[in-house]
């Protein structure tokens, strides 16, 4: 593979804007992401009372159970973001894969200071989130769990439907059954359907005086059986370890705990990270021959300016290694051949619309990467398929329909990060969350919506304009309408906004992408090789 040919000039007045106006987006990443961590109104109180009883905080607590020196990638850190009144940083959970012994397991555990741990409604979408990613990836689960359970007040959004509670119940008991250790910590309350996470556990950790479980608590206990009691004498560690069996160890503190943890992981007999079942090409990784930083100098400031995705893949990629496949035709978007962090994988990315020749080289692409078992990541940065007479003549519904249908049969694993607009059917044909990514991640300045503001401004407005109510309408109330669609369509497509509703695994900082797609790599590299799909190659 060639080295790429960079034409940035990184002197340049362009390139110098371009960075200035990134680090400023990834400083206000970097604050919201502290936030996260120990901001909120009242949130100072209630982490002052997690340590005077003595407990350890949720990220410390990971931190406690994981290797010494290795990542721990935490996942949609911003879920909730603008939501719940701005009272539930992170959702009040945290989740992410963590390296235990050797070995990489996903973590869902609680953040006891925001709502007692409750589950909000997308706390719960991410608490299963991480269980698909387990499913998909083989991984273990670790649950540190310290949560009041269903957050009461929302409880018509989170406890009935197929990926509410019940569903999260449902896929601790599949993952145990296929075979995926489903290890639990009780560090505070499990009520109710709380319970129901270390109970369903292959192996459970109480901490005594701060673990407890129960199906009612002391008010309910109190109110249906007139029953005054303890919580400690109702469901505490030493109750469920010597007495119910509910729990299998207890400590006497949550230090012991980790250290109990750790010794319970070396023997569930799972592969290591550092496993590799040789179906994914690999050789020695090397870092880019470019300055991977130079990212935020080539990502225009104003998204209306288009940045050539060849210059991404150069900061990307081993040794800015690149083997483009059909360099000369359909070149809106880029396909070939590449190593990340030694994995040879098929990189798809945009530059701009998606043309009736750049949908069938694209078709064409994945399919070559499904007959030769080569991972796929996608780099979003389109307004979509071209539409238009000539588009149509050549029958772009049908050749975007193709790449549609190539993605979603692909059975090699596939990634995608947006690199900037994931606007219409662009986001199905490259992968978005609907084609089942294994990981889906998205960059500061991306935005996702049908279609970009002006557009839908624009067609809202002819939609009024022709239909009914068209002639009975002012200037004035067309003027209102342009102006609530644009607020509408900007607030929606915003990176934080999408974040906030688990649309993306996390809002990542470009200069990481390459690491955490090679740490996703690495997950699929130590898995058997998924069944081959249909693996027929034909020329578009
Ligand atoms: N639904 C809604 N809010 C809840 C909640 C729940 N299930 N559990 C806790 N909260 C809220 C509290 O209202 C409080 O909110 P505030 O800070 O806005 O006042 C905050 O979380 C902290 O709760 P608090 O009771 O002060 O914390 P604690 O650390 O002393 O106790 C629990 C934590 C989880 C043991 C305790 O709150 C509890 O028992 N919660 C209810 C458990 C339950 O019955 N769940 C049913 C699930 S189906």
């Amino acid at each position: 593979m060639r080295v790429i040919d960079s034409r940035i000039d990184t002197g340049s007045s362009a390139f110098a804007a371009n960075a200035a106006a990134y680090r400023e987006m990834v400083a206000v990443l970097r604050e919201r992401q502290g936030w996260v961590i120990d901001g909120g109104e009242g949130r100072a109180r209630q982490i002052e009372r997690h340590h005077a009883r003595g407990k350890v905080m949720v990220r410390d607590r990971i931190d406690l159970v994981t290797d010494d020196g290795t990542p721990f990638l935490e996942l949609s850190m911003l879920s909730g973001w603008g939501q719940y009144d701005d009272a539930a940083p992170g959702a009040g959970i945290v989740t992410g894969i963590g390296i235990v012994g050797g070995v990489p397991y996903v973590f869902i555990a609680n953040d006891a200071t925001v709502k007692g741990g409750s589950l909000l409604p997308m706390s719960i979408k991410k608490h299963v989130r991480a269980q698909d990613i387990a499913a998909q990836n083989d991984l273990g689960v670790i649950y540190l769990v310290d949560s009041g359970g269903a957050f009461l007040p929302l409880q018509d959004e989170l406890f009935p439907d197929k990926d509410h509670f019940g569903g999260s119940f449902y896929r601790q008991a599949r993952l145990s059954a296929q075979g995926l250790p489903q290890l639990s910590v009780v560090l505070g309350g499990c009520t109710a359907g709380g319970a129901y996470v270390p109970a369903l556990s292959d192996e459970v950790i109480m901490v005594r005086g701060i673990g407890r479980i129960f199906l009612g608590g002391p008010p309910i206990v109190k109110a249906a059986l007139g029953e005054i009691i303890e919580p400690d004498d109702l469901g505490g560690a030493e109750l469920h370890t010597r007495e119910s069996g509910v729990s299998d160890h207890m400590t006497e503190t949550e230090h012991e705990a980790y250290g109990l943890l750790r010794e319970i992981c070396e023997t569930t007999n799972q592969r290591s990270f550092d496993h590799r079942e040789g179906w994914i090409d690999w050789a020695e990784p090397e870092p880019p021959a470019y300055d991977v930083g130079e990212i935020y100098g080539i990502v225009s400031a104003d998204d209306r300016i288009p940045f050539d995705a060849t210059e991404i893949i150069a900061r990307m990629v081993d040794g800015s290694r690149f083997a483009p496949f059909k360099p000369s035709w359909g070149d809106s978007v880029v396909c070939g051949f590449a190593r990340l962090w030694g994995h040879l994988v098929g990189v798809i990315a945009n530059n701009g619309i998606i043309f009736n020749e750049s949908a069938l080289k694209a078709t064409h692409f994945i399919e070559l990467c499904e007959q030769r078992r080569v991972p796929l990541v996608f780099l979003q940065n389109t307004s979509g398929y071209m539409v238009g007479r000539d588009s149509e003549v050549g029958g772009i519904a049908k050749n975007g329909a193709k790449m549609v249908a190539a993605v979603a049969n692909a059975t090699v694993p596939k990634y995608t990060v947006l690199i900037g607009g994931s606007y219409g059917a662009g986001n199905y044909g490259m992968c978005g969350r609907g084609f089942d990514p294994r990981f889906l991640f998205a960059w500061p300045n991306s935005r996702i919506a049908t279609m970009a503001a002006d557009t839908a401004e624009t067609v809202l407005v002819d939609i009024r304009v022709g239909g009914m109510r068209g002639s009975e309408t002012t200037e004035a109330e067309l003027e209102a309408i342009r102006t609530e669609i644009r607020q509408q369509y900007e607030t929606q497509s915003d990176p934080y906004y999408a974040t906030s509703r688990l649309w993306d695994d996390g809002l990542i900082d470009p200069v990481h992408t390459r690491d955490i797609l090679g740490l996703c790599l690495a997950l699929a590299a130590r898995q058997d090789e998924p069944p081959p799909g249909p693996g027929i190659v034909y020329r578009m």
